[in-house]
């Protein structure tokens, strides 16, 4: 699907604009597809509790991308995950509804199946399966709540007492609404809320993979829980995607990029910088972005291509680029200190011949 621009002021300058977008996605190294038939299909999803399958037409660019994502999810799973060539036999597919590919579903039997939506990466996948795997929401006691925190990036923990049967089933139906994303658990133990300095009934959303936890206090609604989830969920230092993009472009906040060139940075820089997302969320957003295959972009944005990990920060509502020094560390007491330069228009923009406006730059 082509991007569309976003509704952006007409005082905005459209001259970086147009070339920051994600436009062009690298083909990926092609993976072999082992593909099943229909027959192998439906007596798999018959024996297994859970089946992953990817409906795909192999040719297509998203389809090559997912060649090789798909094998590495496959040998990390312990339930099947199989693939689909609706080009050589539509049955399957077509009984399915299946308009665009690849389309990813989990089925729980032949007749019962999510979507899946995230990013098609072996690294979201996996998680996603996990999850399904488990039960609505797991008891969890000091002692083993480290092993169900550890399965996914968010998990939610009630901590409640015993008889707050009220609270229990808010949580629970909650849970149920998003289970495809987040782990879930419920506790009683005292000791445990001891630990966490907590009182029942609250609800701690432990952020594993930032080191980072939110809490709820109190007996609330259903909304009030929704909405915490919701929040405390979504990660503050996303992975720049098509599907996001639009949003990020059509808010009035900067930009700062992360160009990073594996997940290990990735996971790097989400953590080290999420103290400085955190405290200046109203003002700006972060976002990682793959630099092999968004490379294409770096020079739009003032920095090298191939030089990873490196920082820039766009504001699209002033159609303004400053990229963050190349010889500077990216340390979250820097970043701060330029991005608070930047709020207070103490820092000139960069213009694509190079050259500073106003002041020179070590860049
Ligand atoms: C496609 O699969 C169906 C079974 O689901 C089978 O009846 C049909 O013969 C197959 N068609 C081709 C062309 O292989
Ligand atoms: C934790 O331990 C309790 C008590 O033994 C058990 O009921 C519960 O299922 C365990 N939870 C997990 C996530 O292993």
């Amino acid at each position: 699907m082509p991007l569309r621009c976003p509704q952006l002021s007409p005082a905005v300058k459209m001259h970086f604009f147009a070339r920051i977008l994600l436009a062009g996605l690298a083909a990926a190294v092609q993976a072999q597809w082992q593909h099943v038939s229909d027959a192998e299909f439906h007596s798999l999803v018959d024996s297994n509790d859970l089946l992953l399958a990817a409906f795909v037409a192999p040719w297509t660019g998203p389809c090559k991308s997912l060649a090789s994502e798909w094998a590495a999810t496959k040998s990390q799973l312990t339930y099947p995950a199989v693939s689909i060539d609706c080009t050589a036999n539509q049955t399957l597919c077509s009984a399915h509804n299946v308009h665009s590919y690849p389309a990813i579903r989990l089925f729980r039997g032949p007749h019962e199946w999510v979507r899946y939506r995230g990013p098609r990466k072996a690294s979201a996948i996996v998680p996603f399966v996990r999850r399904a795997s488990l039960p609505v929401v797991s008891e969890v006691n000091i002692k083993n709540i480290t092993a169900l925190t550890g399965i996914d990036r968010v998990t939610f923990v009630a901590y409640l007492k015993e008889d707050d049967h009220s609270m229990r089933s808010r949580f629970t139906k909650v849970a149920e609404t998003f289970r495809d994303q987040f782990v879930f658990g419920i506790s009683n133990d005292k000791r445990l809320a001891e630990k966490e300095n907590i009182a029942f009934p609250s609800i701690i959303a432990y952020r594993t993979d930032v080191g980072d936890q939110e809490v709820l206090q109190g007996t609330v609604t259903r909304s009030v829980i929704g909405k915490f989830i919701l929040e405390a969920g979504k990660p503050l230092i996303d992975e720049l995607t098509r599907r996001n993009e639009i949003d990020y472009m059509s808010s009035h906040k900067l930009l700062a990029y992360i160009f990073v060139a594996d997940d290990a940075d990735r996971t790097l820089f989400r953590r080290k910088l999420h103290p400085v997302a955190k405290q200046y969320k109203d003002y700006v957003n972060f976002v990682t972005i793959d630099g092999d295959e968004y490379g294409h972009m770096a020079a739009s944005l003032g920095l090298h291509r191939g030089h990873y990990p490196s920082f820039t920060v766009y504001s699209a509502w002033k159609d303004q680029v400053f990229p963050y020094p190349a010889v500077k560390r990216i340390e979250a007491d820097n970043i701060e200190a330029f991005l608070l330069e930047i709020l207070h228009g103490e820092r000139a923009p960069w213009s694509p011949s190079g050259t500073v406006q106003g002041q020179h730059d070590e860049l």
